[in-house]
């Protein structure tokens, strides 16, 4: 009798394990705040923003972005975008993290930047409660280069990735497991031009088993975007949207304010049957639509001086020129200081 009763949990134990290793060791922790954090990577000291959902609760698993900068920027100005408008879309289910660039970019040298990834997410992991079947990686131009080369480098780690206006910049060491590839470009990109974003579609087009299928592009100045769902190996779609813009991360149709492309990649995302999961679906938040779109007021104040991270100069900026105690007003460029 007691050994049936063991052979049994034995089995149950097996049966559930699968599902139990997708709960990471953090959960049930007390959780730390969200703010600025610092690691150490091959002896560099690096840092990334952690930002918690507001009424964390300890036992529920989130899903997990990561958002890489563009060339000359920072995690800051990621904050500030809202993590390239998802945020605001994730309903409070998600925890997101911009790591800040060496040099301000991505070139990976040596492969230091997936090491300085793998660190961020062993320590986020282990801290909160994450659905570690449920992490993306995303950002624009040298950030999208970045989101490639996780996928490229950590197949199993990542969902799905979303890569704007993207190119192979920041290496691609693997490359040969599939995973749910995004992909978003302008055809009057001058910067990366389009073609290098169509090769890094075109790999995964091949890795996810898709068949080829003519994707159409929108004629220059139509003011328009063209998704095309290429059928692919169950589990692992690629999907491609080509506009008619130029190098930006927040491309919108002719007449509009906003940017379709934050509802995308959280459609995108949030997909069922993404790598063969049955619950990542999350409706009720495709219907709101926000944009990165940085604006005077979007980044945080608060009373008379900016909050950390929230603008505090630059030309053409009319908010607030000081900072809030524990932060001072940093020059990133011409157009942009930053509270730190
Ligand atoms: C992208 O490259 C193609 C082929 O070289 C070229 O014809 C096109 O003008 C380029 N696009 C832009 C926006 O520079």
């Amino acid at each position: 009798m007691r050994l049936s009763i063991t052979y049994f949990l034995t089995l149950l134990g097996a049966i559930t394990a699968p599902l139990a290793e997708a709960r990471s060791a953090g959960c049930g922790k007390s959780p730390p705040s969200s703010g600025i954090k610092s690691t150490t990577v091959n002896g560099k000291n690096r840092q990334y923003t952690l930002q918690v959902p507001a009424n964390y609760n300890p036992n529920t698993e989130y899903k997990l972005v990561i958002a890489y900068h563009w060339l000359s920027g920072n995690m800051g100005a990621v904050f500030n975008g809202q993590y390239y408008g998802l945020q605001p879309l994730s309903g409070g289910t998600t925890i997101f993290v911009a790591p800040d660039g060496l040099n301000a970019g991505w070139a990976n040298t040596g492969g230091e930047d997936i090491t300085f990834t793998d660190n961020i997410l062993q320590t986020v992991q282990d801290s909160l409660c994450v659905d570690e079947s449920n992490i993306f990686a995303t950002g624009w131009s040298y950030g999208g280069a970045m989101s490639f080369s996780v996928a490229c480098s950590r197949p199993d780690v990542f969902k799905a990735v979303a890569v704007i206006s993207g190119a192979q910049l920041s290496g691609c060491n693997g490359g040969t497991t599939p995973v749910p590839y995004l992909g978003i470009h302008g055809t009057a990109d001058d910067v990366l031009n389009i073609s290098l974003g169509r090769q890094l579609r075109d790999k995964y087009i091949g890795l996810n088993g898709c068949q080829s299928k003519n994707a159409p592009e929108p004629n220059s100045g139509s003011g328009t975007h063209i998704r095309t769902d290429y059928s692919c190996r169950a589990g692992y779609p690629v999907t491609w949207i080509a506009h008619s813009g130029g190098h930006v991360p927040d491309p919108k149709d002719n007449g509009q304010s906003q940017s379709w492309a934050p509802g995308e990649i959280w459609k995108f995302f949030t997909q069922d049957g993404l790598k063969g999961d049955t619950g990542g679906g999350d409706p009720g938040t495709t219907t709101t639509l926000v944009t990165k779109t940085t604006t005077a007021g979007t980044g945080p104040t608060s009373g008379p001086c900016a909050a950390r991270y929230g603008q505090c100069g630059g030309q053409g900026w009319s908010g607030p020129t000081c900072c809030e105690s524990g932060s001072t007003c940093k020059f990133s460029n011409d157009w942009y200081s930053q509270c730190l």
